[in-house]
């Protein structure tokens, strides 16, 4: 197929083919990895600007690095030490970057809708790195493709969130992107951090892990996010990590092969212990190397290059 999109905003917007394509594609740069001279000339002579008003470590180093990788110039800009704090405005201050001559605007926002609202004020091509608790398509796509090479196969595979899929855009990414490909999703945790009407995006709602634990292929744990939270939405820290953390004595009910998987960055002991996110099943660190190949395949499809 073609690619006919000039931006990548959500998971929601994409078809299943157009989500093929982009796991594809992403398995031919993640060769390019493996050469001694890890680069190619796709995006020779373009300009891409990481524009991050919020913290990051993984998407924003990676993002970096995949535009490195195809020979793009690129901006680095952080919003802590940039006259941001100075009153000017996001809109303004995205201008201001464009003015000088960028192609691509990837965006990591605290606000949900901002990659759009950017995609419609200027006339780079724009890529959603997170939007608050709305989506985070390149996670999901990096997870659907880890999914896909640790398996072979998403179609009819039983996959589980565990935990704060309220305020997780990485569940929400993955939900829409697994859901077009033909996997089962579960999500449980605690019922003040499973939102309502979970179940008409088709996905099936649990609240005992150690009940339902053994039925999945892959289980991806999330981070509990106390910086979105505005109240105390379960007891505390140990009362969760008793019920839906996992440890050695909950894998065992886990079928032998199950993947595990986290987006970090993790808080260990809190819903992983060490042992599992260091272990046999654990893909933690295969999904950061995927999510190189995945975020070159995106940049290069939006940037309209044939
Ligand atoms: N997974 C993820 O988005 O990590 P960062 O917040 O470090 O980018």
């Amino acid at each position: 197929m073609s690619w006919h999109r000039k931006h990548l905003l959500t998971l929601e917007d994409l078809t299943r083919e157009e989500i093929l394509h982009v796991l594809d594609t992403a398995e031919s740069f993640k060769e390019v990895s493996t050469r001694s001279i890890k680069k190619v000339p796709a995006l020779r002579g373009k300009v891409v600007a990481n524009l991050f008003f919020e913290p990051s470590t993984r998407t924003r180093i990676s993002f970096g690095l995949a535009a490195k990788r195809l020979s793009a110039d690129t901006i680095d800009f952080v919003s802590a030490g940039s006259s941001t704090v100075k009153g000017e405005t996001f809109k303004d201050t995205s201008k201001n970057i464009e003015a000088m001559g960028i192609d691509i605007a990837v965006l990591r926002h605290t606000a949900p809708g901002a990659p759009k609202m950017l995609s419609e004020c200027i006339d780079a091509r724009v890529v959603n790195a997170g939007d608050g608790p709305h989506e985070h398509p390149t996670q999901g796509l990096l997870d659907i493709f880890t999914i896909r090479e640790e398996k072979g196969k998403v179609e009819g595979l039983n996959v589980l969130f565990v935990g704060d899929i309220t305020h997780s855009r990485v569940a929400r990414s993955n939900i829409w992107g697994l859901k077009k490909l033909g996997a089962s999703v579960g999500v449980v945790g605690p019922a003040t951090l499973i939102p309502k009407k979970i179940e008409e995006l088709g996905v099936k709602v649990y609240y005992d892990l150690d009940e339902v634990i053994g039925e999945f292929d892959v289980i991806n744990l999330l981070r509990i996010q106390l910086e979105r939270q505005r109240q105390n939405l379960f007891p505390s820290i140990r009362e969760y990590s008793r019920l839906f953390g996992i440890n050695g004595e909950r894998m065992k009910r886990a079928k032998p092969d199950v993947v595990i998987m986290h987006p970090g960055p993790i808080n260990r002991g809190v819903e992983i212990t060490p042992e599992v996110a260091d272990g046999a099943n654990s893909v933690i660190l295969k999904q950061v190397t995927n999510g190189l190949a995945v975020r070159m395949a995106v940049l290069y499809l939006v940037s309209g290059i044939k």
